[in-house]
């Protein structure tokens, strides 16, 4: 009943948005599709898999109509753009995310990825320091440790046949960032771990689903379903976790205090967990309340482990279906390390380009990220159009990494393209895999450091084989791929 009369008052706002769109000059061209009245919303209706044609459809349509196009929600015009320099321009400008992004609040709050303007400008200045190369440096021992305990784990699989990467890339990475962010060690509480990435898994399918829906984008809608019922189970299991992670490294820390500092021996980065940082804000500075600090633990955990999988995995999937590829690494693998098993250190990180390149193509192939969205706070002057205050923008990673400026071979996956400065796009958006603007991701540095130092364990022992074009993707938020991501693994010398 309700959604009947919500149809309606879609509807009729739809007649009203229909005669006014009609009137604005400037208005980028609609993209194909719409319906009078309901405009594109038929579109939306479906699964995620639907959902993610739909992205690379439009994003396509996008680029056809010269990098700016407008498409309605019923009565609500929104935006989507392709254009690199467009794209700089409204997301240096607009800093607010959009209100789709607050289906994610309940989980994240007030962390950077969800934190209206106000809040995310103090915190954002607040946490840019716990980034910094030095502490960074001082995590390469975990990233050494973790990736040792991946290869070590695989092993189980070498000649098996195809096998799911998730299966060891989730925990892997979640207990590298729950190590890195919190401190805590949960490779050995196997349950929490797997519930954790199952409830976070869930929960990017409860967003999208949400998404999908229009008569539940309303809380007061929305908190009747049973959506948010399933919703309130995943958020019980993560808040358990952050909660109880939170109070004990807070015992510790007040107790460390306490006692007298041991004295920092000045040689080289030490291991500065995250939560260490902004304890230290909280506690000595007043900066974070409890519920604060727990968003900001909940945001980079998740913005952490899950990405880094994702990553890794169509890493290893697009390697495995390029042997010229996996024989390129090997080299460079081989005259950086020669035949030894050492760890890998800064200065190795530093060399390892061509790994680089294969990370950074794999993330312009498969964006993980593919559609963000900002809320416009003000008129926009584009070259060709204006857009209007108070609408929402939808900013295409697909398709700013399909764009003609690319060159002729866009649709290829050619790692070498990275190598060659005077070939690559000059605009900085032009790669968005990281986001864009002054929101753009945090944690780049983070994730090439861990991501490398990864590979270079694994791809030093295990020749992998697998065929990213049998793969399936659903969009869940993040592009997660369904099916056809299995590869296979050997060793990579016979002993
Ligand atoms: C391959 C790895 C990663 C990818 C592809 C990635 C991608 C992104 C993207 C696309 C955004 C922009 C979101 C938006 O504008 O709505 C973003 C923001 C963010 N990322 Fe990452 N990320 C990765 C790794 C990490 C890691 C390891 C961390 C932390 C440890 C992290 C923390 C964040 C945070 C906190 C934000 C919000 C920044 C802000 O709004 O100020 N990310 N990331
Ligand atoms: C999504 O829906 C389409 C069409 O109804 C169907 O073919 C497909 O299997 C569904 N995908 C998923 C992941 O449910
Ligand atoms: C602007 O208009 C010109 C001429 O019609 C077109 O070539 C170009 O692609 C457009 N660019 C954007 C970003 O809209
Ligand atoms: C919906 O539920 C949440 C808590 O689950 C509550 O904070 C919020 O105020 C509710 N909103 C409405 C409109 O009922
Ligand atoms: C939190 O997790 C612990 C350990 O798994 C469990 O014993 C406890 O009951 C959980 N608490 C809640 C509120 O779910």
């Amino acid at each position: 009943m309700l959604s009947v009369v919500l149809v309606l008052v879609f509807l009729s706002c739809g007649i009203l948005a229909w005669r006014r769109r009609n009137r604005n000059k400037d208005e980028p061209p609609p993209l194909p599709g719409a319906l009078p009245l309901i405009g594109h919303i038929h579109l939306l209706l479906g699964n995620s898999s639907q959902l993610w044609d739909l992205t690379k459809k439009m994003s396509y349509a996008c680029l056809n109509a010269g990098g700016v196009a407008s498409f309605y929600i019923g009565p609500r015009p929104m935006y989507l753009v392709t254009d690199p320099e467009d794209c700089m321009l409204i997301t240096n400008t607009c800093l607010q995310k959009d209100a789709f992004y607050d289906f994610g609040k309940p989980w994240l709050g007030d962390g950077l990825i969800t934190a209206a303007f106000p809040i995310w400008k103090v915190h954002r200045k607040l946490l840019n320091p716990a980034f910094n190369q030095f502490i960074l440096d001082g995590f390469i021992d975990v990233f050494n440790r973790q990736a040792r305990r991946l290869v070590k784990d695989l092993v189980g699989e070498v000649d098996k046949g195809p096998f799911d990467q998730f299966d060891y890339l989730l925990p892997s990475s979640l207990e590298t960032t729950c190590l890195t962010v919190m401190a805590v060690d949960f490779s050995d509480k196997s349950l929490l771990n797997s519930k954790y990435v199952h409830a976070t898994q869930n929960m990017y399918k409860f967003v999208t689903e949400r998404f999908q829906k229009p008569w539940l984008h309303s809380d007061v809608t929305f908190n009747w379903s049973s959506l948010k019922r399933k919703q309130d189970e995943s958020l019980k299991i993560m808040r358990n976790m952050s909660d109880t992670v939170l109070k004990k490294r807070k015992a510790e820390y007040l107790n460390n205090k306490k006692q007298a500092k041991p004295e920092d021996t000045a040689e080289g980065p030490k291991f500065t967990p995250f939560i260490d940082i902004l304890l230290e804000l909280a506690i000595e500075k007043g900066a974070f309340s409890d519920r604060q600090i727990k968003e900001h633990v909940d945001t980079l955990l998740l913005s952490g482990y899950d990405t880094t999988a994702s990553a890794l995995m169509y890493t290893m999937l697009l390697v495995g279906s390029y042997p010229e590829v996996q024989e390129k690494i090997g080299d460079e693998l081989h005259n950086i390390f020669g035949d030894k098993d050492r760890d890998v250190t800064k200065q190795d990180l530093s060399e390892l380009v061509y790994l680089e390149a294969v990370l950074k193509e794999t993330i312009r192939m498969y964006p993980l990220a593919p559609i963000i969205a900002r809320k416009l706070d003000q008129d926009i002057k584009l070259r060709n159009y204006t857009l209007s205050n108070g609408r929402t923008c939808l900013l295409s990673a697909y398709g700013l990494h399909r764009h003609p400026i690319w060159g002729p071979n866009v649709e290829q996956f050619k790692p070498e393209r990275w190598l060659n400065s005077e070939t690559l796009p000059q605009c900085p958006t032009a790669f968005s895999g990281f986001g864009m603007g002054r929101r753009i991701c945090i944690g780049k540095s983070y994730a090439l450091m861990s991501m490398k130092t990864t590979l270079a364990h694994v791809f030093r022992r295990y020749r992998v084989s697998g065929n990213h074009l049998l793969m399936k993707t659903n969009l869940d938020v993040m592009l997660k791929p369904v099916s056809g991501y299995y590869i296979k693994i050997e060793m990579r010398k016979k002993t």
